[in-house]
Parts: structure tokens; sequence; C-alpha cells
């Protein structure tokens, strides 16, 4: 993959929006690295007929996740809607069919991230973060959140985390991103991609 520019695999699952913002802007804070770009990719969702197969392209927003997609990515940042304090299923089905890349460990010592929405200002933000960290360890990803050097942190009156940026997105899943979570949503996307350009020389 040499002559491939080095993305920072953005990758997320949302049902109204909300995390799909957050990606956006991560996305944005990734670009504005040199030398890095940023990969969009989304989920489809799952039902209870599982042998249903979505359309290889969806309607709108990003193009479904290919495990190459994975395979290849400089670093990841992770991103779900919170489902009863955890992620939603959609991502964890994709994740659950990383078996391979675990097996040749392809994803080891490459930095990751994670981001979630809630509905709710107390509804399990971080639990979800840390939920969504599990598997990515267990690939043997770096972990990174956001340091409070980001200064939103201590600000943000709604989303906004020391692990993983988060969005307050209110009973109807409408509310816009505040300035702050805004802030931690770029400054997320900028720590990543500077953290997998120094990590690159590891990594290949
Ligand atoms: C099955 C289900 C479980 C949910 N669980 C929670 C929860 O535990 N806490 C919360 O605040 N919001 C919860 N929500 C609301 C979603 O987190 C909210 O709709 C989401 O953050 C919007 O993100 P999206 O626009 O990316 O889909 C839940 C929604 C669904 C459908």
């Amino acid at each position: 993959m040499a002559d491939v520019k080095p993305y920072i695999l953005v990758l997320y699952y949302s049902r109204h929006g909300a995390t799909a913002e957050m990606a956006q802007r991560i996305a944005r804070g990734i670009n504005e690295v040199e030398g890095i770009e940023a990969r969009l990719r989304t989920v489809p969702a799952i039902s209870t007929v599982c042998e249903a197969v979505a359309d290889s392209i969806p309607e709108e927003g990003a193009v479904y996740c290919s495990e190459e997609d994975l395979r290849h990515c400089a670093g990841l940042a992770l991103g779900s809607p919170t489902r009863f304090g955890n992620m939603a299923a959609p991502l964890k089905y994709f994740i659950d069919g990383t078996s391979s890349l675990w097996l040749s460990g392809a994803l080891i010592n490459k930095p990751a991230s994670v981001f979630s929405s809630t509905s709710s200002l107390h509804g399990g933000q971080e639990t979800t973060l840390l939920s969504m960290m599990l598997p990515l360890l267990h690939h043997g990803m770096l972990i990174s959140g956001v340091p409070y050097s980001e200064t939103a942190l201590f600000s943000t009156e709604k989303g906004g985390t020391p692990y993983g940026a988060t969005h307050v997105a209110g009973s109807d899943s409408n509310q816009p991103l505040t300035e702050d979570e805004l802030a931690i949503c770029l400054s997320q996307g900028k720590r990543i991609a500077t953290l997998a350009l120094k990590l690159t020389g590891e990594n290949t």
C-alpha cells in the first residue's frame, strides 16, 4: 500500500445523523494534518432477518466499510450512538467479523480513538466509549483519548470527555453539536492523525 496516502479510518454507525456529524468534524481535524487524510466509512443497519443483504452502496452518506479499509488504515476513529450504555449492534456486528485481522495482527500498534452520541446528558457516554475500546485493545491498538489541553473539555456543558468526543443529541436526536463538542471532535481528529504519523514507521 506504499502508493496510497496514509489514512485514518473514521468508521461509524448513525441512525439519526448525530454520530455522522461528529465523524465529519473528526475527519476535518484529521484532514488538517499534513501527510494523512480521513477515510469515512459506515456500516449497514442489521435486522433480525440476518440473511438480508444491504445494497453495497448506501443511498447517502459514507460508503460501507470493507475489511481492507480497516486492514490498511494508519489509525482508527470509531463512532457509535449509545444503545443502553453500549455501542450500537451494527457496529458491534462489523467488529465481530474482524477475526482474520485479529489473527494476522493487522491492527497492532495502530492508534485508535472512539466517539459517541447519546440522547441524554448522563445516558452512558463514558460506558459506551469504554465498551468500544475493548475490542480495539484485543486487536492490539493503542487507545488515545482527548487530553485536557483541549480547553473545551473544561467549558462544555453538553458532550465531551477525556475518553473521546461525545455529543448530547437530545430526546429527538436532533440537537446540533455545540461549539465545545465541535472543538473536541476537531481536536480528536487532529490528535489521532498526528499520532498515526508518528507511529507510521513502527506500523509498516
Ligand atoms: C435501542 C436504543 C437504545 C438507546 N440507549 C440510549 C442510552 O442508553 N442513553 C442515551 O442517552 N440515549 C440512548 N439512545 C438514544 C441514542 O443514543 C440517540 O438516538 C443517538 O445518540 C443519536 O445518534 P445518531 O443520530 O447518530 O443515530 C438509545 C436509542 C436506541 C434506539
